[in-house]
């Protein structure tokens, strides 16, 4: 037997033993969705610095930069799809086995997938608001470049560097992970404070699926290298139900 069929039905094991899986996803959850994560050879980070586009001061004062690059990766999301891993995932939390999925992903796919408690630390590029007021926006204003009737400029709700997490998203995914008995972490480079410190904060085992090394492998009970949504379907078809 190989050792990733070995790792495999290890972490089978420890999700059919489990009561409260929690999992953590990062930007490679999405990759085979067709979604680009951050920092993978075709990550964003590599062809643009975050500083430019994702920050406050980015928004007040290259407003022009910031929208072509949120507004993109909003037109981008048009027709791309869940994949089998997000399923699985979904499929474990209608079976009562997740009870949570905390992701820094902005990107919907987790509750596309039929998820429904969805901690999403990063915020949601899929709506929008008032920078200045805080007031909804329709998304098709934000990409008509269009300013609130207070004048102020649009954005999507997603945290920007120098924000601060939502609190009730964080709240809510803190007490899932600590009350845990198995959390998954799923597709991060785990480099973005706070959310990297998440996955230690639990009681319970921690199993990290990414495709390439982190750096923490050696925090976890459990490391399997690869594709995330292979994985998750290998993982789920090893388990005894
Ligand atoms: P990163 O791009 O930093 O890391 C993604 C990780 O996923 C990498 O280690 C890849 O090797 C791995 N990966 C890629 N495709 C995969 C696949 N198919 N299966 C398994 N692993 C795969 O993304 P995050 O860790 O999510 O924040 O980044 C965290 C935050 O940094 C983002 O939420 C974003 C970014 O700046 C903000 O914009 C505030």
């Amino acid at each position: 037997m190989a050792i990733e069929d070995q790792a495999v039905l290890e972490a089978a094991r420890a999700v059919d033993e489990a009561k409260k899986v929690v999992i953590l996803t990062g930007a490679g959850m999405s990759t085979e969705a067709g979604v680009p994560d951050f920092r993978s050879q075709n990550g964003w980070w590599k062809q643009i610095d975050p500083r430019t586009v994702a920050t406050t001061e980015a928004l007040e004062g290259q407003y022009g930069l910031f929208h072509d690059f949120y507004s993109f990766r909003i037109r981008s999301l048009g027709d791309v799809r869940p994949h089998s891993g997000h399923a699985v995932i979904a499929k474990w939390e209608k079976q009562g086995k997740a009870g949570a999925v905390a992701t820094q992903n902005v990107d919907g796919l987790h509750q596309a997938a039929g998820s429904r408690q969805v901690y999403e630390l990063h915020g949601s590029i899929l709506s929008c608001r008032c920078h200045a007021c805080g007031r909804p926006a329709a998304q098709g204003t934000f990409l008509d470049k269009e300013a609130c009737p207070c004048g102020g400029k649009l954005r999507p709700n997603v945290v920007l560097f120098g924000e601060s997490l939502p609190s009730g998203a964080w709240d809510m995914a803190l007490n899932r992970i600590e009350r845990a008995d198995l959390v998954i972490v799923i597709g991060t480079s785990l480099t973005v404070y706070p959310v990297n410190q998440l996955p230690y904060l639990t009681k319970g085992k921690r199993i990290l699926i990414n495709m390439e090394t982190t750096g923490e492998e050696n925090r976890f009970d459990l490391v399997l290298l690869g594709k995330a949504g292979e994985i998750l379907e290998a993982v789920d078809r090893s388990r005894g139900q």
